[in-house]
């Protein structure tokens, strides 16, 4: 079989193609003949060594894949049968997706969903897949399409743009904040109300209310502001830090406007993963999934991650391994 392995390298890692034995795989019940795998930012900051993401090492890259069961010691699981696999520790702590084989927790992988096939589900992936969680949770937290505006930030990104497609197809009123000046025919196509710039920086403890509810994927200052901008009641879903790790704000719109901060983590428990999955293969759909999709071979795994750290790359890299 072949992988897209890393080895050490000093105190990082650095992938490279090889061919290994089956057997050498990491331990799980069920094995897995991958067909797709996605490539996520963090499987490039891995695969070339510029952060230290592999506990253990060596070990195939790739937070995640589908693919069909082989075998399994579950009898739940039929060979033959679709299944979706990330988190999990894949490509952190065991051997990830980006190879022909892949060993998994059976608990964990999810049956693919009627709706979508593999190829599409492997486009939609970690980033669509936490996207939709947290439109989950904004409905839950009584965030509906009458109350008001919905932020989406970090728009142009993985998560970001299919936040903002799931969100318009729920009929919300969605407003996309973009660094990118160039990103309005994206958005029209999405379904946004609106394209904004993330404002500078503030002090301020409370801006005009406008927000029933936001997506954010950046953190810091932008977090700030969607904290000080939103509506009395109104819920905010944290998923990212690109912008940053902190977070300055105080405690005023909590307890002025009742504003909820919720955190949104992807690696969420098998239950809540198979009733997400179900939700994107119906209602929360994004649609034109095929066209943000670029298949490419395992031979250029490598080149694409360059380009993905360099921030040269759109739409999704989606990796097709055993003939996929
Ligand atoms: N919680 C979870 O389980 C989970 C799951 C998946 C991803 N994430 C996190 O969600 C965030 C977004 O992931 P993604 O896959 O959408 O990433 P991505 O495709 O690289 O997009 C990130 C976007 O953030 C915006 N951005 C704003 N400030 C930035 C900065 N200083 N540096 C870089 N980008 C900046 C940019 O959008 P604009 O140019 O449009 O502003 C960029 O396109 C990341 O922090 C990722 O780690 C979390």
């Amino acid at each position: 079989m072949i992988s897209y392995r890393l080895e050490a390298e000093g105190k990082m890692s650095r992938g490279s193609l090889v061919r290994m034995e089956q057997g050498a795989l990491s331990e799980g019940d069920t094995l897995v003949r991958v067909l797709y795998s996605g490539i996520n930012y963090k499987d490039a900051l891995a695969g070339q060594g510029k952060a230290p993401i592999a506990k253990s090492l060596p070990l195939n890259c790739g937070i995640e894949a589908v693919g069909h069961v082989v075998e399994s010691t579950n009898p739940a699981l039929e060979p033959g049968q679709a299944v979706i696999a990330h988190g999990m520790g894949m490509g952190v702590a065991r051997d990830g997706g980006l190879a022909d084989y892949m060993r998994a927790d059976s608990e964990w992988l999810v049956p693919l969903p009627k709706g979508l096939s593999l190829l599409e589900a492997a486009t939609i992936g970690v980033a669509g897949y936490s996207a939709a969680l947290a439109v989950d949770r904004l409905e839950s937290l009584g965030v509906e399409p009458d109350n008001g505006p919905i932020a989406v930030t970090g728009a142009t990104g993985g998560v970001g743009s299919q936040a903002v497609a799931m969100l318009a197809r729920l009929g919300y009123e969605v407003v996309a904040v973009t660094s990118k000046t160039d990103a309005g025919e994206l958005f029209r196509t999405l379904g946004a109300a609106d394209v904004i710039a993330p404002p500078e920086a503030s002090d301020r403890m409370l801006d005009k209310s406008i927000w029933a509810g936001a997506v954010d994927t950046v953190g810091g200052d932008v977090l700030a502001w969607l904290l000080r901008s939103a509506k009395a009641e109104a819920a905010i879903a944290a998923i990212g830090n690109a912008g940053g790790n902190r977070l300055p704000t105080s405690v005023i719109p909590f307890i002025l406007r009742g504003i909820t901060l919720t955190g949104i983590n992807g690696n969420s428990p098998p239950a809540l993963r198979r009733r997400i999955w179900e939700r994107l293969g119906s209602d929360l759909r994004p649609p034109r999934i095929s066209a943000i999709a670029r298949v490419i071979e395992p031979e250029e795994i490598d080149e694409t991650m360059a380009e993905m750290i360099a921030g040269r790359t759109r739409g999704r890299a989606v990796v097709a391994f055993c003939g996929g």
